[in-house]
């Protein structure tokens, strides 16, 4: 059988757009948490890139974590179950907690997520989102800040994966199945 094979070459938001984005979002949570501590948590793996260059936009005195998470059930859909693979290292109660993730799809694991740190007590917790898609959304969820909103498309690259690869594309494509 021929291996499958992706057309991702084109490009939907291009590395300047991210790059400028990444600044804007970088701006705008400098403004709303100053003269306080954050406390990042990304998503592993999807959000590591976004990550990388958004804490670099922000200028607070931050720390980062991560948490490691998959989805019970079908391999595409997510089932709003969520399996801890990696917990936080550290206690986030009292603490501004900013949670990071590459892409918002169903919300089913984010509304997990968020209610599972709610229950630690942190002083504030919020969402950033590099994507969101939300013709998709299956649960209400409030995020609140998105760097791009996409159309329903299989998204990869500047971290996201289609079987784990092209998470290294410095842009962000689609895609296509032929
Ligand atoms: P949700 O629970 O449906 O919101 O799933 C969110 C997770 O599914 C994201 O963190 C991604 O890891 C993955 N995901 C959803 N849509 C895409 C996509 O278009 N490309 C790559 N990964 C995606
Ligand atoms: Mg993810």
């Amino acid at each position: 059988m021929a291996k499958k094979k992706y057309d991702f070459s084109e490009v939907l938001i291009s590395q300047k757009e991210i790059e400028n984005r990444v600044a804007e979002l970088g701006e705008q949570i400098s403004r709303d948490y100053e003269g306080k501590e954050l406390l990042l948590i990304g998503i592993l793996k999807g959000s590591v890139i976004f990550m990388a260059d958004l804490m670099r936009a922000i200028r607070l005195d931050l720390e980062m974590d991560f948490m490691s998470v998959s989805s019970y059930g079908g391999a595409t859909s997510s089932s709003g179950v969520v399996r801890i693979l990696k917990d936080l290292d550290e206690d986030i109660r009292g603490k501004n907690v900013l949670i990071v993730e590459d892409i918002i799809d169903t919300g089913l694991t984010l509304a997990y997520i968020k209610e599972y740190l709610e229950k630690r007590g942190p002083d504030s917790l919020r969402i950033v989102t590099l994507l969101d898609k939300p013709a998709r959304r299956k649960v209400a969820l409030e995020v609140d800040y998105v760097g791009f909103e996409v159309e329903d498309k299989f998204i990869v690259g500047y971290g996201l994966d289609i079987d784990q690869k092209y998470r290294n594309l410095p842009y962000v494509s689609w895609i296509r199945e032929d």
